[in-house]
């Protein structure tokens, strides 16, 4: 049994497969492969994008779909295992994974990292143990990664560009008032690097590293298809070149428990912001951010309004790459 956990589990030529469905479900929404099937979305975090896509996405495939949210509407959930459980939570992932499974026939996970212990995170050990205990397919709605993110984005940049092989990407960081989750820049490196793509990183310093296995995996599939990839703080030099730009704010996971000292240094970076004259360095690069944003702290109203922003395009593909998850998931 195959689960959707992480793009690293899946070859560009399978991803390319789930891509050129998603195509192909674009002119013909309504499908019957999730007829008299049911579907768990189990949301530890809020959502506004995800949770709508994956509603409206298991309806148009003829799907059930039950929406719970641990901790509020349903028990929270123990981890741990071998634990006497004293404390707040009401069941284990155990049971709760084995009894999703009679109910559901795919079951998707968001939980974020704690921002705690970076192993901890690394592990990714709910949707890990939602997989190890299901007996069905288990999708990642974003945890330390967000996989349908990066499909939606490779999709949408090829529809854009065509071919993406030797194109030229930036990931940069960007302000945020709060030290956000890494998923989608950790994503956003792992999915560029697969399909073939120069890559440049640009962070304010090394606090601001990615995590050794996702630069790793970068550098690795770069290397493997005979790519750049680079990190760099230099802001004109991030951006020269570009085809295409993609921005995102993350925390640092040097800092984790210490977010006073951490928000000392990310506020010396609001400059950081994409703007016209930044965007101005690139190849007449594409803009987008996976949404939510804030305008004018995290890129300028110029910027989200230009015709090179698919950001919009890049939130309307994610029913279409979801659906085509799940129909390759459920055959
Ligand atoms: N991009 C994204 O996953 O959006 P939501 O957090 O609104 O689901």
């Amino acid at each position: 049994m195959k689960h959707f956990l992480s793009t690293v589990d899946w070859t560009k030529e399978e991803l390319q497969d789930i891509l050129d469905y998603s195509k192909y479900l674009k002119t013909n929404r309504f499908q019957d492969s999730l007829k008299n099937k049911s579907v768990g979305l189990v949301f530890f975090n809020p959502s506004m994008r995800t949770k709508t896509s994956f509603e409206l996405g298991v309806q148009e495939l003829g799907g059930c779909v039950v929406v719970l949210n641990p901790g509020k509407d349903a028990w929270p959930i123990e981890f741990k295992l071998n634990t006497v459980m004293d404390k707040e939570n009401e069941e284990h992932i155990i049971e709760v994974a084995q009894v999703l499974s009679e109910y559901c026939d795919l079951i998707a996970v968001r939980s974020f990292p704690k921002f705690k212990d970076i192993n901890d995170d690394i592990s990714d050990y709910v949707i890990n143990s939602f997989a190890k205990y299901s007996k069905v397919p288990v999708i990642n709605m974003e945890t330390i990664t967000h996989p349908c993110q990066e499909l939606a984005h490779i999709l949408t940049l090829q529809e854009e560009l065509g071919s993406l092989e030797g194109k030229n990407y930036l990931l940069t960081w960007t302000y945020h008032p709060k030290p956000l989750n890494t998923a989608v820049a950790n994503s956003s490196l792992l999915i560029a690097s697969k399909f073939g793509m120069n890559i440049k990183m640009l962070c304010p310093n090394n606090e601001y590293l990615l995590h050794d296995s996702f630069i790793g995996s970068a550098k690795n599939n770069c290397s493997q298809n005979n790519k750049d990839f680079e990190i760099t703080h230099d802001i004109e030099y991030g951006y020269k070149g570009a085809d295409i730009v993609y921005a995102k704010s993350w925390g640092s996971i040097n800092y984790f428990n210490k977010v006073d000292q951490e928000k000392e240094i990310r506020d010396q970076y609001k400059h950081f912001i994409v703007d016209e004259k930044k965007m101005s360095y690139t190849n007449n690069a594409l803009f987008s951010h996976c949404l939510p944003l804030r305008r004018n702290i995290k890129a300028t109203d110029a910027v989200m309004d230009s015709e090179n922003c698919v950001a919009i395009k890049e939130a309307a593909n994610r029913i279409h790459v979801q659906k085509s998850i799940m129909t390759n998931l459920i055959k």
